[in-house]
């Protein structure tokens, strides 16, 4: 059987963060990794997803061509996958000519089958802005479920898909202004005339998540209704339609498409032009999609209608879609910057903790939360302190007690044989829960061992048989080692770069899920270095204070009031260190300021200067000492260095 998995693509208008990892890419790469060391034909397939309003919003944003934004967040977003470990088989993009040839060829046989047709509608413009408004450039309250922020195709939400004009209170959403209502004519895919196919279909899902048979189960109960698949936009793939000139396809129209077209490229790049037939036009092809919640209706109805109306393709087998990740209590925002970026994360940390946190943690049946310090106790107490002090201990003896080579066991006690029909049932254990897509059960197996591992370790004392009891210790030592064999090929799925290290370690080549498991022991094992290191507390605050930061505007700006300053006196503060007594001129008034920068500073070296401080602060006794404002300074962990204006200005000047 052929499998062929998918992540949800991206848009290329921003970075990847946590919130996208644990819905759509860490469990699937997991899953495909796990396939391949089953040594199953798996192939994996994703890209990033380049049209549509949140490019072009992006772009306008920013001051940029789309085209810029889609170069520059591809090439970002695959770095940043692969940095973490992801191993799709291809990573394509859908402005590339393939995915628009596929995509117009995909409209053209489905109109040609009678299944799109065109309409005349009202359409709202902004006569600010001067355009259309399509998807994300309305906004307004949801009629569903009353949130305000909701767009002119989708409520993210509650997940409702809806039309333009259902939203209650719609207003645009570059300008604010309440827009008007013109006549367009656009082309409407027949969703409604899969109604009964795509009922039958859904019902014979029984194994399929229930949060996902429960969305579309509603969906299909309020009956489905035709919607319009083009759009009056720049960007896009345009509608190969004469009289459509002008206009574009909806992006969750070719967005989909793009998991052929990408299969295709990667046919293509392999010398093999026809091979993506073999997954796609194949009925006994396994078709996984992993998406996020949000992207449940068009995976689970809207696309597999595309398919139906198409013919010749296959249908999805599982779309295992996740809940969302919260961060710190809050919901990720890209807007508001509210967000860990995997290329930030990665500046500071390996990639193997994150995706251990994240499946630890995963978004499989509900919303979870993602919080710095569950992070940084999850690496110190369970991959430092029991994965990798197992590993640790048990090679660290080998090397010290038995020259590197891993001693013989002459006889087993019934203890030592249940760690070893463990190990024997490990491969098949966890392995179900990764094919049901139990990411976080599977991971929980794996820990389940090493845990074992220590309990066995400490309760059979090498370090006191070692002496007393030679043929016990090697008994010991030779289970302990069949553990860590068995443990580098099942992390392998969740934590491939530890796996790689362990295999180094142990000196196996890696090889399948069964095998390597079952392996008895690697001869000799080589050079040994600490898996994890444990992650401090200030490491982890730094993280926090960075998500502290909110969005202002400006008007929450203007209310504080900057001024230039000239220091006329200053002098230490008995007993502190670190504290300065400034006297400072302000326009024609004396302020005292106390700042925390006598490490860094003497007082005589700030005579004189002009500097920048905060005016309109409540005065507030520092160290019993009153401090009428507060002087800017830049401060990181190599010292604190003061704000001052590059050309001589009076004093009093507002900074804005
Ligand atoms: O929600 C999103 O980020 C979309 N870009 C997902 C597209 S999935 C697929 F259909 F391409
Ligand atoms: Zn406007």
């Amino acid at each position: 059987m052929r499998i062929l998995v998918t992540s949800a693509l991206p848009y290329a208008n921003g970075d990847i963060h946590l919130g996208h990892l644990a819905g759509a890419y860490l469990p699937a790469d997991v899953y495909v990794r796990y396939q391949r060391l089953k040594r199953r034909d798996v192939i994996y397939i994703c890209g990033t997803d380049e049209h549509g309003v949140p490019v072009t919003i992006s772009a306008e944003k920013q001051g940029k061509a789309p085209r810029e934004i889609v170069d520059r967040y591809y090439k970002s977003i695959s770095k940043s996958f692969s940095d973490f470990g992801m191993t799709f088989d291809n990573f394509s993009r859908t402005s590339l000519p393939v995915h628009h040839r596929l995509a117009q060829d995909f409209f053209s046989r489905i109109y040609e089958k009678g299944f799109i047709y065109p309409k005349e509608i009202e359409q709202f413009y902004c006569d600010e802005c001067k355009r259309f408004l399509p998807d994300r450039y309305i906004v307004g309250k949801c009629p569903k479920c009353g949130n305000d922020g909701a767009r002119g195709d989708q409520c993210e939400a509650c997940g409702h898909w809806l039309e333009p004009f259902e939203l209650i209170d719609p207003r645009c959403g570059i300008c604010g202004k309440t827009p008007r209502k013109t006549r367009t004519k656009h082309w409407y895919f027949k969703l409604s005339e899969f109604q009964d196919k795509l009922n039958a279909w859904i019902s014979s899902r029984k194994d399929w998540k229930e949060t996902v048979l429960s969305f579309v189960h509603g969906w299909l109960r309020e009956g489905l209704q035709d919607r319009p698949i083009t759009r009056d936009l720049a960007w896009g793939v345009p509608v190969p339609l004469d009289e459509a000139r002008g206009k574009v396809l909806y992006v969750w129209f070719d967005a989909p498409i793009g998991y052929i077209s990408s299969t295709i490229e990667w046919s293509q790049k392999q010398g093999k032009p026809d091979r993506w037939k073999d997954y796609w036009l194949d009925k006994n092809t396994r078709l996984v999609h992993f998406i996020g919640k949000d992207n449940i209706v068009f995976h689970a109805l809207i696309w597999p209608a595309m398919l139906m109306a198409y013919g010749d393709y296959v249908l999805p087998a599982d779309i295992p879609a996740n809940q969302f990740l919260n961060l710190e209590g809050g919901k990720f925002s890209t807007s508001k910057d509210y967000a860990i970026w995997l290329p930030d994360y990665l500046k500071d940390f390996k990639a193997d903790s994150l995706r251990y946190a994240l499946t630890r943690n995963a978004p499989e049946a509900r919303d979870t939360d993602f919080t710095w310090r569950d992070f940084q106790v999850w690496h110190n107490n369970e991959l430092a302190d029991i994965l990798g002090n197992f590993v640790n201990r048990t090679i660290t003896f080998v090397k010290k007690y038995y020259g590197s080579a891993v001693p013989e066991a002459s006889s087993f006690s019934e203890r030592d044989n249940r760690i070893l029909d463990m190990l024997k049932n490990a491969p098949a254990t966890v392995g179900s829960r990764i094919e049901k897509f139990e990411f976080k059960n599977g991971l929980q197996e794996v820990m389940k061992i090493a845990q074992e591992g220590n309990r066995y370790f400490d309760y059979e004392e090498p370090w006191s048989t070692r002496k007393k009891d030679p043929a016990a210790c090697a008994k010991t030592i030779n289970v302990c080692m069949r553990i860590v064999t068995a443990l580098s090929a099942l992390v392998d799925p969740f934590l491939p770069f530890t796996a790689k290290r362990m295999k180094e370690m142990i000196q196996i080549t890696p090889e399948g899920w069964d095998d390597i498991a079952q392996a008895k022991y690697a001869g000799e094992v080589g050079e040994t270095s600490i898996l994890f290191n444990k992650i401090g507390d200030d490491v982890i605050r730094m993280q926090v204070d960075r998500l502290k930061k909110e969005m202002i505007d400006l008007d929450y700006f203007s209310r504080v009031s900057l001024k230039s300053a000239k220091i006329l006196a200053a002098e230490r503060v008995e007993g502190s260190k670190s504290l300065i007594k400034c006297q400072v001129e302000v326009g024609d008034q004396k302020k005292q300021i106390v700042a925390g920068i006598g490490k860094d500073y003497k007082p005589e070296d700030l005579l004189g200067k002009t500097i920048v401080i905060v005016d309109n602060l409540q005065p507030a006794k520092i160290r019993g000492v009153l401090s009428e404002g507060m002087l800017l300074a830049a401060v990181d962990d190599k010292g604190v260095v003061v704000v001052t204006t590059d050309k001589m200005v009076s004093s009093g000047i507002q900074i804005r």
